[in-house]
């Protein structure tokens, strides 16, 4: 007996010449009514996942029921009680905004009224209305991307996926689209969303996976996620200069998980706790080296990250 909105069991995809494996025995279950996020860095697996949830991937092992269908076995089934807004831009070019969702509508089998009364409310909803007779080319990419989750959702289906949602759109827009997605987990869609930005996974989803190389490596609240972290902080040291034996004398200061390298001539330590002893420790061994700058960061599902995967989602 499947519950769940999702349902995904050692599911496995190998690319026909793909020599690794995009996803490598990943389970899943998304509750209905979640907002669900699936987070990981570039090649993770993330869009395989979800092209196989949507029926666009055949998976090569395992098994997506979604709604109660298999979307092997059923995949047109499956597609009418989903929308999907995929990593790129789908709308259709040719068509004014009002016609993307409208025609959306009647590919769906509504009537023309209905369709008509479907888009306009989509319209308004989504803050489009005045768009309504541009072309997708004249929309900013906040605006696409609003109009690409109206159209998604005009048929009213019960899961909607978002590959990446916000990639690439400005800090602005980026909220805008946070809202709109907060709003129809109100109206009681499922959401999955993939995404790798740390911040939009933390404050929007209600659990999240952490995916990388094609495996789950874990899932829980956000909040679970950090707790179970021990209440470690991630300490950030601008330097003058990297002597390359120091992150070797920082890993070996006593409360030190990680040290690596920023990237931009600091570095950043990973402590398994929030004892002050060790802040003092990490300066005193890092002096030699000039220390300009000291940030300690809350816990984060960065933090998570790093200290599942040993790097940082951002690189
Ligand atoms: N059509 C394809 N053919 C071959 N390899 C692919 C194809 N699509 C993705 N891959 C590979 O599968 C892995 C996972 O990719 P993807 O699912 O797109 O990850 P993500 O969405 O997390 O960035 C990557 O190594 C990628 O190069
Ligand atoms: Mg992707």
């Amino acid at each position: 007996m499947i519950d769940g909105a999702v349902t995904v069991r050692a599911l496995e995809k190998v690319y026909p010449r793909g020599r690794v494996k995009a996803v490598d025995g990943v389970d899943l279950d998304v509750a209905r009514g979640e907002l669900f996020g699936l987070l990981g860095p570039n090649g993770a697996g993330k869009t395989t996942t979800v092209g196989i949830c949507t029926t666009r991937v055949l998976p090569t092992g395992g098994s997506v029921v979604v709604e109660g269908i298999d979307v092997t076995v059923d995949p047109a089934a499956v597609r009418e009680c989903i929308g999907v807004v995929t990593q790129y831009n789908t709308l259709d070019r040719a068509c004014t905004v009002w016609e993307n969702v409208y025609f959306h509508c009647r590919f769906f089998t509504m009537g023309r009224r209905a369709a008509k009364g479907r888009a306009e409310e989509l319209l308004e909803q989504f803050r489009l209305t005045e768009r309504a007779g541009s072309m997708p080319d004249e929309l900013s990419g906040g605006m696409a991307q609003r109009l690409q989750v109206a159209r998604a959702i005009a048929h009213r289906p019960r899961v909607l996926f978002l590959d990446e949602p916000t990639a690439g759109l400005d800090p602005q827009s980026r909220i805008a689209l946070w809202d709109i997605v907060g709003g129809l987990r109100r109206e009681g869609i499922t959401v999955v969303l993939t995404t790798h930005y740390m911040e939009e996974a933390q404050r929007l989803c209600d659990r999240v996976a952490i995916i990388d190389r094609g495996r789950i490596l874990v899932c829980d609240t956000p909040t679970a996620l950090v707790r179970d972290l021990d209440e470690g902080r991630v300490v950030e040291l601008s330097l003058d200069r990297l002597d390359g034996r120091l992150l070797d004398r920082l890993r070996r200061v006593d409360g030190v998980a990680a040290a690596e390298s920023d990237g931009r001539g600091g570095v950043r330590i990973r402590t398994t706790g929030a004892d002050g002893r060790v802040l003092a420790a990490l300066v005193e061994v890092a002096h030699p080296c000039g220390v300009r700058d000291v940030s300690i960061g809350e816990p984060s599902l960065e933090t998570v990250f790093i200290a599942l995967t040993g790097r940082d989602l951002r690189e």
